[in-house]
């Protein structure tokens, strides 16, 4: 199906790994320009290189940490400067640390509410009166199953994630009539490196192997696996097109059936 992504510009944040790179590379596929960005390094270089490869698009990176007050401004500035107005955003970087809700202190905090809510924020803010102002724009952003159901390890995740979905379903009913969307969306437990570093620190703090921890997990999920990256950079590049115009403000759960809620 063509979605009619192509020639549009993406910014996609976290985009050397994981979740981020699977998002570009579906974008890409559908003839999307893009502006990758992460701290920065082989790994971002490397990415760009292979998808400009795979799918003979534009790509140009931007080297930037999250967690610095002055990297969205950047961002923002420096992809408009070298791909054109951005009519896409996708929302992602690292995550925070883990922390037991018992034992967080203020310099974490500070931390991770700039990774999780301000550059996001900031980001968008800078990017979004340009979209309006064209007529067309999508804002993904990337989140955690912990804004439904918080996860006991992941105190700062939780929290600051919330308050980022907050603002965006505050911002997502005064920009739909201007052609922009704005949505986030749920990731169960996807296979990637944050993830693998996360069971492997579950497994030290109960003295059990990783495969253990892993398999209870996967228990945990009624499809019974963990899920791919792709699966949630699929249905990324849906919100984006054209037939998603009419949703907005939604936080869509991808995730093997694990969220038990109610909408
Ligand atoms: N995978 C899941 O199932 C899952 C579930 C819930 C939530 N999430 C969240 O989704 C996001 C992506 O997860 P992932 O699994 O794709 O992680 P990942 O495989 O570890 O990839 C993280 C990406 O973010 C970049 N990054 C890390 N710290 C950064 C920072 N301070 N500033 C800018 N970029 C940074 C990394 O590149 P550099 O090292 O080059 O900076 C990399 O490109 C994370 O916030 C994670 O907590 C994931």
């Amino acid at each position: 199906m063509d979605l009619g992504l192509k020639g549009r510009a993406a910014l996609v944040g976290g985009a050397s790994a994981g979740l981020g790179r699977a998002t570009a590379e579906r974008l890409a596929a559908e003839g999307c320009k893009l502006a990758l960005w992460s701290r920065g390094g082989d790994a971002l270089e490397q990415t760009a290189e292979e998808i400009r490869k795979l799918y003979s698009v534009v790509v140009v990176t931007i080297a930037g940490d999250a967690r610095d007050p002055a990297t969205a401004s950047k961002v923002a500035w420096q992809a408009e400067r070298s791909l054109g107005p951005i009519d896409i955003a996708v929302l992602n970087a690292g995550g925070p640390i883990a922390a037991e809700a018992t034992k967080t202190n203020s310099d974490e905090w500070r931390t991770s509410f700039q990774l999780l809510a301000i550059t996001p924020i900031e980001l968008t803010t800078a990017l979004l009166p340009g979209m309006r102002k064209r007529g067309w724009g999508r804002i993904v952003s990337i989140m955690s199953s912990g804004i439904r159901q918080p996860i006991p390890e992941l105190s700062y995740s939780n929290a600051c994630r919330s308050a980022l979905a907050a603002w965006l379903k505050t911002i997502a009913p005064e920009v739909i009539a201007d052609g922009v969307t704005v949505n986030g969306v749920v990731p169960g437990r996807l296979d990637t490196a944050r993830v693998a570093t996360l069971d492997k620190a579950k497994a030290e703090r109960l003295g059990k192997s990783v495969a253990e921890v892993r398999a209870a997990s996967e228990r945990a999920i009624p499809a019974g696996r963990y899920g791919t990256p792709d699966e949630l950079a699929a249905y990324i590049s849906w919100l984006c097109s054209d037939l998603a115009c009419y949703q907005t403000g939604t936080f869509v759960p991808i995730d093997g059936g694990m969220l038990r809620f109610l909408p």
